[in-house]
């Protein structure tokens, strides 16, 4: 693994192989980070890699199994240069009636979207602690602030993870670790089933989507990026405990 001379700390992304979470790899990779890329696909993995501008490593793997690639992640991570960052972007989507969800729904939307993350959390903290650096982002959601019907097992879970990330924030205060969320709106990515619709079928879609909003423009991977990487990085050296909503405004409609 080659870290490249001009790389300056060392960033791990969660949901790198698609959406939010690789144009969030592919910001800090612009703003010379060394990335890994976590996400289970190793195809999409190597297309969002070979988009990077910079030096990446993959992890290709399932979170429900992280324990078996702790020690891995651990020697990569340690033996590259700083490692500052760590987002927690991976993340499934349900939605279906509260009456029809089953437990084994609950228990994949609290194992995929909160216990992964607090998982890889507790992994690198003790780093993080000893460096007296570090910074956890969270992908939550604007259902975890406002839910809407049919969403009930996906919005606790991301409310759970904004709430956590204070409770992270109050705790990696003293080790200067920061902690904060970013709860995007309706994003444009394959997350959604409209991704998959035909041309004329998903405008439909996105133009009632727009309506929900305050910005008529509908949301797409890099808003979310942008605010992702100013939060996370060193822009952002004196905040920790922000939850910050990027949305268009959904929120206030
Ligand atoms: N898009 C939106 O409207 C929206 C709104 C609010 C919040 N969010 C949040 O933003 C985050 C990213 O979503 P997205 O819209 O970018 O969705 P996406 O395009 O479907 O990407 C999801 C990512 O999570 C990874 N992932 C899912 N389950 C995993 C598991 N068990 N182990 C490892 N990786 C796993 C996927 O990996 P593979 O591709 O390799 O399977 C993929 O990289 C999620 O946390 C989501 O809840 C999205």
């Amino acid at each position: 693994m080659s870290f490249g001379p001009e790389t300056k700390a060392s960033v791990l992304v969660t949901g790198a192989s698609s959406g939010i979470g690789a144009e969030i790899a592919r910001e800090f990779s612009r703003h010379g980070y060394f990335v890994f890329l976590l996400g289970r696909n190793s195809d999409k993995l190597r297309k969002v890699q070979a988009s990077c501008s910079g030096p990446t490593e993959i992890l290709a793997f399932d979170l429900k199994d992280l324990k078996n690639y702790q020690n891995q992640i651990l020697k990569l991570i340690e033996t590259g240069p700083n490692f500052e960052v760590l987002v927690n972007c991976a993340g499934i989507f349900h939605r279906e009636a509260f009456a029809e969800t089953s437990e084994d729904i609950w228990l994949e939307q609290f194992e995929v979207n909160l216990l992964s993350s607090v998982r890889l959390t507790r992994l690198v903290w003790p780093l993080f602690a000893k460096n007296k650096k570090g910074s956890i982002l969270n992908i939550s959601s604007t259902l975890g602030i406002k839910p809407t019907p049919g969403t009930s097992a996906y919005s606790a879970v991301k409310a759970a993870m904004t709430n956590w990330t204070l409770s992270l924030a109050q705790e990696g205060g003293p080790f200067n670790i920061r902690a904060n969320c970013v709860c995007p709106g309706i994003v444009d990515t394959p997350i959604h089933d409209f991704h998959i619709l035909e041309t004329e079928a998903k405008n439909q879609v996105l133009n009632s989507v727009s309506n929900l909003q305050l910005l008529s423009e509908i949301g797409k991977p890099h808003h979310v990026a942008k605010s992702a990487y100013f939060l996370a990085s060193d822009e952002s050296p004196w905040t920790t405990g922000a939850i910050l909503s990027v949305d268009g405004g959904i929120n206030l409609k």
